[in-house]
């Protein structure tokens, strides 16, 4: 690696001052309404023991970004109903205590229909798919309660949001602009330019947050879901995906499996029953400043304590995931056993702290992760802990402030997912952390096209790498560690979540869209 110290960082001309692109999107928004659309809502309710309607907001920083628009826009949010106040509540303007304003809509399908569309189509199929994980020989197995969760819950959901879509628009007399995210929606634009005559379609922005394999992947979905995959998409007017790879997939697998499109990979361009879908990487990353904020909140210092606690003046090797199979932490525990093995000045003096948030336990391969993993660290445990040093802890729970203490803490952050669309743990690290921590990096996760140039890469699969990763991110240098620490730091910094989306919007008018 070069090193460059933070000094001699070279200034950028994409960076935008923030109060240019406030008044850009002011002016991008005064003659054009926004619908947002996602299966998580902005804003969720639950209804208090007394009957009063609590309104929290959604977790994330995507929910935050999104929000921001709130301020130049007139914005609508539509998304899956996920509480029974969510339900009854329908559609309405929503006034929010820190004085945002939206109007929240909610698609209200069958228990049913939600059951298939999520925990059988979107996340075990369009997931597992998408982040390259099917064990061939065994899966995915596509039976018939498969293909009825196809036509009865994903082709269903994404129709009612399209529904749901279209009387938003309707209600607001103005042209709007929708932008829809991720795998859960991919049929949503078809359904929904069918509900209006040509000349009055709305103009649409899709962003897809999960990596685009190539086409020979996508060979292993059944002809009819991929073909409706990607004439849904083919509706839409601009794609955006997190890398040029994912970009580059995405053209391929038309060129290959939707013959009557002409794709121009030069103009990143798909033509397709008379109309045109450009295609664009825009790299996702985070509020840097309102994480900053958080990492100087009080609560924060209180569970940095509690780490420094828990650390007690050894190493620190982190991890924060939620418990996904792609996230690959069964091999992370593996590679720091491997470490302890080859190189035995590490024990009793690294400590390997795993943050792991429960998620999708609706479908059985995250159920099951999560007892594998647990297995795995309890057996680095069993054989290389004594009565005073626990090689590895697993906490289980979400809990954010948490997250960013240890993040504040660790000598090295471990993200070694087989697939990521991005990763914003790898992005949130660099920032809030104190002790110039290493970053080991799959080589696999979206993040790695930017941070290369600050990380110490490896290759997801290959433990005896990761182990040794891990152990050359513990002897690095301090000079060499404060370098690159410096480098990340700047690369995350330079382009925040509000670039991300300022880019996506000055796209759309460059092609006058
Ligand atoms: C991850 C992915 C997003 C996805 C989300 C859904 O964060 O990066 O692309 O939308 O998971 O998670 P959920 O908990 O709603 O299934």
């Amino acid at each position: 690696m070069k090193h460059v110290a933070s000094d001699d960082v070279p200034s950028r001309d994409r960076e935008v001052d923030p109060e240019c692109r406030e008044t850009w999107l002011t002016d991008f928004f005064a003659d054009r309404a926004l619908v947002i659309a996602a299966n998580r809502g902005a804003v969720t309710l639950q209804q208090a023991p007394g009957g009063e309607l609590l309104f929290e907001y959604g977790e994330g920083g995507l929910v935050k970004a999104l929000l921001g628009l709130c301020r130049s826009a007139d914005l609508a949010w539509v998304a899956c109903a996920l509480t029974e106040a969510d339900a009854a509540w329908g559609a309405g303007q929503v006034e929010m205590d820190d004085g945002t304003s939206m109007r929240l809509r909610f698609v209200v399908p069958p228990p049913e229909a939600y059951d298939g569309y999520y925990n059988v189509i979107a996340n075990p199929l369009l997931w597992f798919l998408q982040h390259t994980m099917w064990n061939l020989p065994v899966a995915p197995v596509i039976d018939r309660a498969t293909w009825d969760a196809w036509e009865e819950g994903y082709v269903t959901v994404n129709r009612l949001f399209a529904e749901a879509i279209a009387k938003q628009i309707q209600a607001r007399s103005r042209p709007t602009l929708v932008m829809l995210q991720d795998y859960h929606l991919y049929l949503t634009a078809h359904f929904l330019q069918e509900q209006f005559p040509e000349g009055e379609r709305p103009t649409t922005l899709h962003f897809i947050h999960i990596p685009w394999p190539g086409p020979e992947y996508w060979r292993i979905l059944p002809p009819t879901m991929r073909q409706s995959v990607l004439e849904g998409l083919c509706r839409v007017d601009l794609l955006g995906l997190q890398t040029r790879e994912d970009s580059l997939n995405f053209l391929r697998t038309c060129e290959l499996h939707l013959p009557r499109a002409q794709v121009n990979f030069k103009r990143g361009r798909v033509w397709c029953d008379n109309h045109a879908t450009y295609v664009q990487d825009f790299p996702i990353s985070i509020d840097v400043e309102a994480l900053r904020a958080l990492a100087e909140s009080t609560q924060v210092a209180e569970y940095r304590q509690e780490i420094h606690e828990f650390v007690e003046g050894r190493r620190l090797i982190l991890r924060v995931d939620r418990i996904e199979p792609s996230k690959n932490i069964v091999r992370g525990f593996q590679a720091f056993e491997e470490m302890l093995e080859l190189y035995p000045e590490h024990r009793g003096e690294v400590k390997f702290l795993a943050l792991m948030v429960p998620s999708r336990l609706g479908v059985d391969e995250y159920q099951d992760y999560m007892e594998v993993l647990m297995a795995a660290a309890g057996r680095v445990n069993a054989r290389f802990g004594t009565s005073d040093w626990e090689p590895i802890r697993v906490l289980v729970g979400e809990n954010y402030p948490r997250a960013v203490a240890a993040l504040q803490l660790y000598d090295v952050l471990l993200v070694n997912a087989i697939a990521d669309g991005m990763n914003l743990v790898a992005k949130e690290g660099p920032i809030v952390n104190q002790r110039a921590g290493a970053l080991v990096l799959s080589e696999r996760a979206g993040a790695h096209q930017q941070l290369e140039p600050g990380v110490l890469t490896i290759s997801p699969c290959d433990v005896y790498a990761t182990a040794e990763a891990l152990h050359q991110a513990l002897v690095m240098p301090e000079d060499e560690r404060q370098e690159r620490a410096a480098r990340l730091r700047w690369l995350i910094q330079r382009e925040d979540i509000n670039d991300w989306l300022y880019r996506q919007l000055k796209a759309l008018d460059a092609l006058n869209l």
